[in-house]
């Protein structure tokens, strides 16, 4: 996607970048990676170094594109909190990122600060890509989360897509935007529990969100009633900026909660989805509806995964 012409290196830094058809190849790819015996599987990344440079905790993206790696056959080094890199001596994330390209093939890379990725992409002579950059994409998240609709739904044109939660600090939900505008007719209804953690004015105007119709919702209930995947994200409180830190609970953000009987009326085939982790916005009386496609959504983050690293090292 986002390739530097002068090099030809193929980073995902955003989704913005990817096409359609580049989407659905992906998706085509993972499916067939999902089904393909082992033993075929690990020839194709053979001899390959997957590089997890994690500068933020995660359990599902890092373990999930380590497994996509080993799976293929690649070999996987890296980092899973920057605290044991020479970043604690001072070392800059360019210089970081300078000497893992020199180690590896392709570096993934999480990191706090909004723009890491599209920092490292301009001095990585590997592809680079994003595994969430601070309140910015994750593009890889996107990824998964349109498979796993596409996958549940049959199509991804024409759904009606509820977004919920904390749509101003999550990465995911900027990503998820970004990837469901390729798609044609799709309505977004957008809800967060605090008008603090609404999608910021700057996104709403984003040019690429322009193809979605939006809406905003009045309540989980309302919204759970009316749409084909209702996607909940986490309060990222710890992105809050200082001045807001302490105002949760009385902001009403404690009463965000996904209850059984928010349910009811729902579509039949209606799905939940979730990048995780959850906190309380999603109690555990929901993972056995059959609604509750989060923990699928988790798994399917092996086999995109696997489709992205065959794609950007191919
Ligand atoms: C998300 C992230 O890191 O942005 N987690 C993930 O990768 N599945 C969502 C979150 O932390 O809430």
């Amino acid at each position: 996607m986002t390739a530097s012409n002068a090099t030809k290196v193929r980073h995902w830094v955003g989704i913005e970048t990817v096409s359609k058809e580049g989407l659905e190849q992906l998706f085509a790819d993972a499916k067939r990676l999902e089904a393909e015996p082992l033993e075929q599987k690990r020839e194709r990344l053979r001899g390959r170094v997957v590089m997890t440079m994690f500068f933020e905790p995660s359990t599902r993206t890092r373990l999930s594109f380590e497994s996509a790696a080993l799976r293929l056959g690649a070999g996987v080094s890296g980092f899973a909190e920057g605290e044991t890199t020479s970043a604690k001596k001072g070392e800059s994330l360019e210089d970081t990122v300078r000497m893992c390209a020199a180690y590896g093939d392709v570096l993934v890379l999480r990191h706090p600060v909004l723009g890491a990725a599209s920092r490292a992409a301009k001095v990585s002579s590997v592809p680079v890509i994003n595994a969430g950059d601070g309140t910015g994409e994750h593009p890889t998240q996107a990824l998964v989360d349109l498979y796993t609709i596409q996958q549940r739904m049959g199509q991804i044109d024409g759904l009606h897509i509820g977004i919920v939660g904390d749509l101003c600090y999550g990465r995911t939900v900027h990503s998820l935007l970004l990837g469901l505008s390729k798609f044609r007719g799709i309505h977004v209804t957008c809800y967060s529990p605090s008008p603090k953690l609404a999608l910021p004015e700057a996104d709403l105007r984003h040019a690429s969100l322009a193809g979605l119709t939006l809406h905003e919702g009045r309540n989980l209930r309302d919204i759970a009633r009316s749409v084909d995947v209702l996607y909940m994200t986490r309060v990222q409180s710890e992105r809050f900026p200082p001045e807001r830190e302490g105002s949760t609970a009385s902001s009403g953000l404690a009463d965000y909660v996904l209850r059984a009987a928010d349910l009811d009326d729902a579509r039949r085939n209606m799905c939940i989805l979730h990048p995780l982790p959850r906190v309380t916005e999603l109690p555990v009386e929901i993972d056995a509806l059959p609604a509750a496609a989060y923990f699928e959504q988790a798994r399917n983050g092996v086999c995109v995964r696997q489709a992205l690293l065959q794609s950007v090292l191919s």
